[in-house]
């Protein structure tokens, strides 16, 4: 790898995130999903938020076309799920817990957060399609989230709280 791109790594392993895993059926009706760092909040009005597939993902075309799809925002303790969804395991809904929303999304049992999102916007940027979500149902659980560091992911340190 180009040493420009190590250094691009290393940069933004220096800019902890959340951990999700993004959802929704496939045209077959078939629960699809990938783990997603890359999500950030847009807009408070409207609600809006953003995350970026590789075009290289199996799933690109599904979300591509998709009219909806779920965030669900990992708690500290759905590391497993973390990499469950970013695995080569195909089934990775046989080996989760999972239910159908009211909104017809395929969401994560015990997460801290989930945003039901319309699909309503996507812009090609180099090697990823950025995917615009505007919220159309929120459901939160008073729940610690899941963190991704460096390659690693955890719970928040109780040595962090510091209010600002
Ligand atoms: C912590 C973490 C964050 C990730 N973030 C993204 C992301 O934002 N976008 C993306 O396309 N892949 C991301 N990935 C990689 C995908 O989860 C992984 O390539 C997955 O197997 C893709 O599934 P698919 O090919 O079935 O669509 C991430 C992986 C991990 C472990």
């Amino acid at each position: 790898m180009a040493q420009q791109q190590e250094e691009f790594k290393k940069a933004l392993g220096n800019y902890p995130t959340g951990v999700t895993v993004v959802t929704t059926f496939d045209k077959e009706n078939k629960p699809i999903g990938l783990t997603v760092n890359s999500f950030a909040s847009v807009s408070l009005d409207p609600l809006l938020i953003l995350w970026s597939i590789d075009k290289k993902s199996k799933s690109l075309e599904d979300f591509m076309s998709t009219e909806k799809f779920a965030v669900n925002i990992l708690a500290s303790d759905q590391e497993k799920l973390c990499f469950l969804f970013s695995s080569r395991v195909v089934d990775r809904f046989a080996q989760c817990e999972w239910q159908r929303s009211v909104n017809n999304l395929p969401i994560l049992a015990n997460t801290a957060s989930i945003l039901e999102c319309k699909n309503v916007q996507q812009i090609e940027a180099g090697d990823h399609v950025i995917l615009i979500g505007q919220v159309i149902n929120i459901l939160n659980a008073d729940k610690a989230p899941l963190l991704y560091h460096q390659r690693s992911v955890g719970e928040i340190p109780k040595t962090f709280y510091q209010t600002i």
